[in-house]
């Protein structure tokens, strides 16, 4: 028997294509049938699901028996495994008493759905499920990514404006900005976010909106659950806090910084690392990224001139996109780099930035 077959979409429809993974195809073809209705359904056996997903794929639905052992095991590999990471995924559960929906949330499900269905709440969910890049319009995404960039630039304003004259940021304010600066980047794209930000006239705020855009299509390129997206976006929306206390002249001359302007600059990861530890909720992350991002893999770096193993991946993560920013943003008394002179010249730093964090950068950098 073929163990696959398709049912496409009326040509009028969005095209979104999606595999349906199945250990009963007799009881998945009602399903086939509803999820045609506004896509291209692909039916595989859970024996016979490819290694790695087509690149158009807009998602799996997964219809297995969750209380078997033997189904659950037979996907598990193929579903944790890199490949499949980014692809949101629809279970199936046998009723509405939602048995087996442990199961399917720790085989990273991103909803579900029981039997029997209901045709119209089914396609809703899968719509919400799966956007379709065709059919969010143009009035959307505008509006996404106006609400995103209004979300950090109003974290940025608590930063530059409020911090210095004694009133705290509160980790609810950053919170409350990464949803809607996530959408923005994903409903539109790295490059409008770019257009848009560099509109900006304020230059500290344009070099941090610059680095939370590059930080967000990262972890989306990356494919990133969506809690670790939000890590990203908090620490690139943070890490250069402590620029709230430099003074504009020493920020305006950053590439020609010696004595004590360069120890003033040098000192902004403390003052935010200070600045945000007093507050008293943000994350342990957080103020290791506000502390750290400074510090190179050599030791060369500061303020603790740490080295290797001591530096974590969110804060090399970050690191790497202020680096990038810094190098390819328009700013005061610098000329900027195209984004792949700025790339080689990262690739030169071998040995102070992670060599192989920055290859999964490049597609982002490179276009942006
Ligand atoms: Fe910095």
């Amino acid at each position: 028997m073929n163990a696959v077959a398709r049912q496409s979409a009326p040509q009028s429809q969005p095209r979104r294509r999606l595999l349906l993974a199945s250990d009963r195809r007799d009881q998945s073809a009602d399903l086939a049938r509803i999820l045609a209705g506004v896509a291209d359904v692909e039916i595989v056996s859970t024996a016979q699901l490819p290694e790695a997903p087509a690149r158009d794929l807009s998602g799996i639905v997964v219809d297995i028996n969750l209380r078997s052992a033997e189904s659950v095991q037979l996907v598990k590999h193929r579903l944790l495994g890199g490949s499949y990471r980014p692809f949101p995924r629809l279970f199936v559960l046998a009723d509405e008493l939602h048995h087996g929906s442990m199961q399917a949330w720790a085989l990273g499900a991103t909803d579900t759905i029981a039997r029997p269905f209901d045709p119209r709440d089914l396609l809703a969910r899968i719509r919400a499920a799966f956007p379709d890049a065709s059919e969010i319009t143009a009035d959307a995404r505008a509006e996404a990514m106006s609400k995103g960039v209004a979300a950090a630039h109003g974290v940025l304003v608590k930063i530059f404006e409020r911090l210095p004259a004694g009133k705290p940021l509160s980790y609810q304010d950053v919170l409350a900005a990464e949803g809607p600066i996530l959408k923005a980047i994903k409903r539109s794209s790295l490059r409008e976010w770019l257009a848009t930000v560099g509109r900006h006239h304020n230059e500290s705020y344009r070099l941090a909106l610059f680095a939370t855009g590059y930080a967000v299509a990262f972890a989306q390129h990356l494919g990133m659950r969506e809690e670790d997206q939000r890590r990203l976006t908090r620490a690139a929306l943070l890490f250069d806090v402590g620029k709230a206390y430099v003074d504009v002249g020493v920020l305006d001359d950053l590439d020609n910084l010696q004595g004590e302007r360069l120890r003033k600059f040098r000192d902004h990861p403390r003052r935010g690392y200070e600045a945000l530890a007093a507050e008293g909720s943000f994350p342990r992350e957080t103020l290791d990224v506000v502390l750290h991002h400074h510090e190179l893999l050599d030791g060369s770096g500061y303020p603790d001139a740490l080295h290797g193993d001591q530096i974590s991946d969110i804060v090399r993560i970050t690191t790497i996109v202020d680096i990038f920013t810094s190098l390819v943003a328009q700013r005061k008394n610098h000329v900027p780099l195209m984004p792949l002179q700025a790339f080689s010249r990262m690739e030169a730093m071998d040995g102070q930035i992670d060599q192989r964090l920055l290859q999964a950068f490049r597609p982002v950098a490179l276009g942006g």
